[in-house]
């Protein structure tokens, strides 16, 4: 049975436009392959504390560790293990000025762990976890893709490529906010390239 992690991070609950893709991609992924397994964090709804130094220290393996510490450890831990246990996974990656959404931005801060996720050797950095299907569906409000400004996307793939995850595939909804013909165009095209992601 394929199991599909849904990392979703809008903040706009039902008008969220990378929700609306991720939805519509999962219906007609479940009319695919009906016994597939579906594990959704929905970031925005359910934010996670976000990264401190307290909490930094926890991850660090501080010997003496605090509740709190442990309950992020727990909760990096199960976040990982989450990416583990799927065959593909897909992530929502709203562009909030210029960049992600900080929770977002706390998802890669929990599983980016030194020694669990990622390690230094004398060749430089090596992603620890097994690569997999990786889709990013990416919305913005302006014109981005392929530009100096394209950094929300960039920031996301050069996070999830380092911890190993290097099957990454985009489905790309720009133009969003620039009226009814080109938010139109942009969905439509990133229903394409989920599609694609879909069969692939
Ligand atoms: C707080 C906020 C900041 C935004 N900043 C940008 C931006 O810098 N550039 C841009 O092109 N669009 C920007 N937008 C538009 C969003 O990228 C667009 O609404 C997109 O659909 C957001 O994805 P979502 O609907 O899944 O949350 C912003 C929207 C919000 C709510």
């Amino acid at each position: 049975m394929a199991k599909v992690l849904v990392i979703k991070s809008s903040i706009l609950g039902s008008y969220s436009s990378s929700g609306l893709l991720i939805d519509e991609l999962l219906a007609a992924s479940a009319k695919q392959d009906p016994s597939q397994i579906v594990v959704v964090r929905d970031l925005g709804a359910q934010p996670l504390p976000q990264l401190d130094g307290e909490i930094l220290g926890g991850f660090g393996g501080a010997a003496e560790q605090t509740e709190r510490q442990q309950a992020a450890v727990a909760l990096s831990n199960e976040l990982i293990a989450e990416i583990q246990s799927a065959d593909r996974i897909v992530v929502g990656v709203p562009m909030y000025n210029f960049g992600i959404p900080t929770q977002l931005k706390s998802w890669l801060d929990y599983i980016c762990r030194a020694g669990v996720t990622f390690r230094y050797t004398e060749q430089g950095p090596e992603g620890m976890l097994a690569n997999k299907p990786v889709l990013l569906v990416t919305t913005t409000g302006g014109m981005h893709r392929n530009t100096a400004t394209d950094l929300a996307l960039a920031h996301v793939q050069t996070v999830l490529g380092f911890i190993g995850l290097a099957d990454q595939h985009v489905a790309y909804a720009q133009g969003l906010g620039m009226g009814d013909e080109a938010r139109q165009k942009g969905l439509d095209s990133a229903r394409d390239e989920a599609r694609a992601f879909l069969v692939a």
